[in-house]
């Protein structure tokens, strides 16, 4: 199922072992923040079934003092026997508190800035004055009944002494945890184990880690602050959170499991949690998201989708069903005959093998631009190819096609065939659209008499760049009233309505020739 690499081990079997990691989940608070996501009460309580249901410890689904509605969603899933603690944001005053008190949920994660920077030009507050607030809050929110997780807003920019001396103080308090944010993503790994290690020297209560991603190291703080003893560590489904995210649920728990034999959530519900807070947050991954992003276990070139079909592990650290995600082998411009036929085999289709040079042709062509082309676009050019087969010796040709379109324009079509080996005529014609215009100008070049009896276009899946599909059937081709079909896949829907309509002229040739 796993194939990490070997020097992870290697390199962990000096450092004392680490037992367990609670996650507090913060998707519902700084994963809300991201601008543009802007959930209703419904998709809040949707979203934090889902997370409990994963497995997060600690849920922090709010900031009960920013309205009336986040009160609204905390009170509830304080009512609903989840087996994560739900918990509010807060700020270091006791009106928060008391917002948080009003949920009647047992925790609050409150929190003040500490570094020089925050005290001097946000809070415009004395270091003194910054401590006695933390204090006093935490103090205050005990006395209440709440669990208390404190948290040094901007902590890696924060002087070390005052770090120390703030923490302890709330930790004298009575604060059940203290959690350490990188709030604008700044430091680096070794400089958060030094810190953590500094802290859990001072410390006796549990240390947190809350990182951003803004220099991408998001998940890498957050391990090595685990490596260097801290057991809490703050998380978002999908890396979503302020600017470039925080750290990823998926990543930090994938992550544990394969290298540290950790398990926190149930990972096997990883892909439905993920795919659930994209749709309700409107927010996708990006493709190339580790875990959760379509291309994680996608395979395209030749090469790989040969060693993955031999042995996944080849190509991927873990089997996609670990974390309840699907492998694709995506047939597109790099894929080789085994990735096709991979994919054939998968279907059930039996294709002629010395038809599949045409098959990795047309779809190179096809995805030539990036597209990537889906199963049912693939069995459209299979069919295609295979149906083709009789009508290979063609009597006409398209030498040229040049269509004009617009709004509001009559659009016109100019074609060039060739009958035969040597009868070259040009024709130029008008329709209600592009596709009428150009193969009104083919009937126009080859024999006006010939009649559009069907037209049938279908797009083979619902996007905008997907494979187009058209059946035409025509009449008259040769003045005899016999009927014939053609039919043609491709990109474009005019050159694929041209073609479809070629291909329906030459079978009713074919036909004659054969007869
Ligand atoms: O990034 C941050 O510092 C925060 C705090 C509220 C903990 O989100
Ligand atoms: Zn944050």
């Amino acid at each position: 199922m796993l194939a990490v690499s070997p020097y992870n081990q290697l390199a962990l079997s000096g450092v004392g072992r680490i037992k367990d990691i609670d996650i507090f989940d913060t998707t519902l608070r700084d994963g809300e923040q991201v601008p543009g996501i802007a959930l209703s009460r419904d998709d809040k309580i949707r979203i934090a079934l889902a997370l409990d249901d994963l497995g997060v410890d600690i849920l922090e689904a709010g900031f009960a003092a920013s309205g009336k509605m986040e009160k609204e969603v905390l009170t509830k899933l304080g009512k609903s026997n989840l087996d994560a603690q739900v918990c509010s944001l807060a700020r270091a005053v006791k009106s928060d508190v008391d917002a948080v008190i009003d949920t009647g949920i047992g925790m609050v994660h409150t929190f003040i800035a500490t570094s020089d920077l925050h005290m001097e030009y946000k809070l415009k507050m004395s270091p003194e004055q910054v401590k006695s607030k933390a204090v006093e809050v935490v103090e205050y929110a005990k006395a209440h009944g709440l669990k208390v997780q404190f948290s040094c807003e901007d902590a890696t920019r924060s002087d070390l002494g005052f770090l120390k001396e703030i923490l302890t103080e709330v930790q004298d308090a009575g604060a059940d945890s203290v959690n350490i944010p990188d709030t604008v993503g700044v430091i680096i790994p070794r400089a958060m184990s030094y810190l953590i290690g500094e802290l859990k020297n001072t410390l006796s209560i549990p240390i947190s880690v809350h990182c951003h991603n803004d220099m991408g190291l998001a998940v890498a703080n957050s391990i090595a602050a685990i490596d260097a003893g801290a057991t809490i560590c703050h998380v978002c489904m999908n890396g979503i959170g302020e600017r470039c995210g925080n750290a990823a649920l998926e990543e930090i728990a994938v992550n544990l499991f394969a290298n540290y034999g950790i398990q926190t959530v149930d990972l096997s519900k990883i892909g439905q949690t993920s795919k659930l807070v994209e749709r309700v947050t409107g927010f996708t991954a990006a493709g190339n998201k580790p875990i959760v992003g379509k291309n994680a276990f996608a395979h395209e070139s030749g090469i790989h989708v040969h060693g993955v079909m031999n042995n996944s592990l080849t190509y991927e650290p873990f089997k996609p069903e670990l974390v309840g995600a699907d492998r694709a082998i995506v047939i597109g411009k790099h894929s080789g005959a085994h990735s096709i036929q991979g994919r054939l085999d998968v279907l059930g289709v039996r294709f002629p093998a010395e038809q599949m040079d045409e098959l990795l042709e047309t779809v190179k062509k096809i995805a030539i631009g990036g597209k990537m082309i889906d199963d049912a676009e693939l069995l459209a050019i299979v069919d295609n190819i295979m149906w083709k087969n009789d009508t290979k010796t063609k009597m006409v040709s398209l030498d040229e096609l040049t269509v004009l379109t617009g709004k509001n324009t009559t659009s016109a079509a100019v074609v060039t065939v060739t009958i035969g080996n040597s009868d070259k005529r040009t024709a130029a014609d008008v329709g209600v659209g592009p596709v009428d215009a150009a193969i009104n100008a083919i009937r126009k070049a080859i024999n006006d008499n010939i009649t559009m009896e069907e037209y049938k276009l279908s797009a083979i899946t619902g996007k905008s760049d997907s494979i187009c599909e058209v059946t035409v059937m025509v009449m008259n081709v040769q003045n005899d009233g016999a009927l014939s079909v053609g039919k043609a896949v491709g990109l474009d829907i005019v050159e694929t309505s041209v073609d479809a309509t070629m291909a329906a002229i030459n079978r009713d040739f074919a036909r004659q020739r054969n007869a």
